[in-house]
């Protein structure tokens, strides 16, 4: 999840009262505003953002600094800043070493920092950790925090030995090589539980989702011989271009920032549809220049936003329709349990791709395709010549299919993602999700909590989201978001950055959660005043 879930908390005020920010701070909505153009590519039709309008009047898709809602019972905007800016100085004052370390780091790596995400708190100064197992993470400053960020998915099932995947990874390591150029025992038992799990019939392995859903396009692209892709509105599906945009407005596409790192024209190889929106959908594919459609088969990155029933199954009819492929990009909803959200819902695309945590936090990522695609694959680098070209890495790169990434995503998916593990996590995420309801209650609180499989998200409006933005305006950004998460991390809980989400792993005990609910209920009792 990226955009939008970049909101930041400033220590000055004034700037704490304009908190979203779009791919880091210093990228403020303005200059993303100054980069859109007008583009036939990008949906003509009117975008339906009433629902989300109902809590935040003044929600205007072009600048998010007004996506505050406007909540019964809860205290001023202003007040939560404060008491949030207030936390925040405190965590800050806490983690000297971590900010003397990153101000070393910062001669020789440009934030202070050697990792992308790791820069992305947003916070006044960065964390450095010490060590990390289990639920567990301590920092350079000695703090021990509990948690449930879990590095943003990747440690999702746990960090350290007490992840089968990764301590099977370390024994092995110490008996066998990594890079042999050649396929082994493992990567035929991959390939087999991922066809068996997820439905598609064959498999590749990249090392990171950004780099399998790149490969899905361009195999898109080859299939079909056509030049464009389609996503829906607020989506994310990592460092690609042609993904990292979203339509402002009907009729105008944007890119997510304006550094000015590509080369084409904002509007060239992408359209954009609005989510749960057949018709705009038809008007994107109507052309049939269009050889793939990706998205997530539940929105999770800008706030969730969940398909509502016909969705799918009328996404599925328009690319038959009009001779689309369709990759459902299950890198977060994997959460879902064993069969990721497209084994819960009964859904299936052409391709299907998932990272981060598929193979326990080491890198790895795979993709899926039908057996049609994968022959003609075949057949064209074989009888046609395509794809040929050793070395020149076409679909991956050297370390692709590595003995040490096969070994944890073998693992991953024979002992983690099981029916056995998912019964015990769902047992202790529906005592959470109950826990967190009846604080709401307690304080009137019109706040809704929802669950993914592992996820827990607690949103500041009562309702469910069936649209990006209205999943958007529930995160709370400008006031509950910044107090929710300075108060959390000031009281020794990691929880995602971006917004407002919780991991369970198989490690969190009962009074792990306990800690949390009582963090909680001073989250939900400081913004209602009481
Ligand atoms: C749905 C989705 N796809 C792809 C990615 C990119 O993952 P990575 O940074 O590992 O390439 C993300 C990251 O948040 C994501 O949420």
């Amino acid at each position: 999840m990226k955009i939008g879930r970049r909101s930041f908390i400033k220590t000055s005020s004034a700037a704490a009262l304009t908190p979203i920010a779009l791919m880091g701070s210093g990228n403020t909505w303005a200059s993303i505003k100054g980069h859109s153009m007008p583009s036939p590519m990008a949906t003509s039709k009117a975008f339906d953002y009433s629902a989300a309008r109902k809590w935040a009047p003044r929600a205007d898709a072009t600048d998010l600094t007004t996506v505050f809602p406007e909540l019964p019972g809860v205290i001023p905007q202003e007040e939560l800043l404060a008491i949030a800016e207030r936390h925040m100085t405190e965590w800050m004052d806490k983690t000297k070493i971590s900010k003397a370390m990153q101000e070393r780091g910062k001669k020789h790596m440009p934030f202070g920092i050697i990792g992308t995400y790791q820069k992305d708190w947003e916070t006044p100064h960065l964390l450095f950790s010490k060590n990390s197992m289990g639920n567990k993470v301590t920092d350079v400053d000695g703090i021990e925090y509990l948690d449930f960020n879990l590095g943003d998915t990747p440690d999702m099932y746990g960090h350290g030995g007490v992840n089968p995947a990764v301590k099977s990874c370390a024994d092995l390591l110490l008996k066998d090589g990594l890079s042999t150029m050649m396929g082994n025992e493992d990567s035929l038992v991959v390939a087999e539980l991922l066809a068996e799990k997820f439905g598609l019939s064959h498999w590749m392995h990249a090392l990171s989702a950004s780099d399998a859903n790149r490969y899905v396009l361009a195999i898109a692209r080859h299939h079909t011989g056509r030049p464009n892709i389609a996503i829906p509105n607020w989506t994310y599906h990592g460092t690609i271009d042609e993904t990292q945009k979203f339509a402002p407005k009907p009729g105008v596409i944007s890119r997510f920032h304006d550094l000015g790192i590509y080369h084409g024209e904002v509007d060239q190889g992408t359209k954009i549809f609005s989510w749960n929106n057949l018709e705009s959908l038809e008007e994107v594919l109507a052309d049939r220049s269009v050889a793939c459609i990706m998205m997530e088969p539940v929105m999770s990155n800008f706030g969730w936003a969940w398909p509502k029933p016909g969705w799918h199954e009328g996404v599925k009819a328009l690319c038959e329709k009009y001779g689309t492929l369709l990759c459902y990009d299950e890198t977060h909803t994997i959460s879902q349990g064993p069969n990721g959200m497209v084994g819960h819902l009964g859904i299936q695309g052409d391709f299907w791709t998932c990272g981060k945590c598929i193979s326990s936090g080491i890198p790895g990522a795979v993709y899926g395709m039908t057996e049609e695609i994968a022959h003609k694959l075949y057949h064209d680098q074989h009888e046609v010549g395509f794809f040929t070209g050793a070395g020149l890495g076409f679909l991956g790169n050297a370390l692709c299919g590595n003995t040490m990434s096969i070994h944890a995503l073998r693992i991953t998916l024979e002992q983690v993602l099981t029916e056995e593990v998912f019964a015990d996590i769902n047992r202790n995420v529906s005592e959470i999700k109950s826990a967190m309801e009846q604080v709401n209650r307690k304080y009137k609180a019109p706040f809704r909590i929802e669950t993914m499989g592992n996820r827990i998200c607690y949103h500041f409006i009562p309702e469910q989201a069936f649209d990006p933005l209205h999943g958007l305006i529930q995160v709370g950004f400008g006031g509950l978001f910044e107090l929710s998460h300075s108060y959390a991390w000031n009281h020794n809980m990691l929880i995602m950055p971006y917004f407002n989400m919780i991991m369970i792993t198989p490690q969190h005990t009962k009074k792990d959660t306990q800690a949390w609910i009582t963090v909680w209920d001073d989250i939900v009792r400081i913004a209602m005043g009481q």
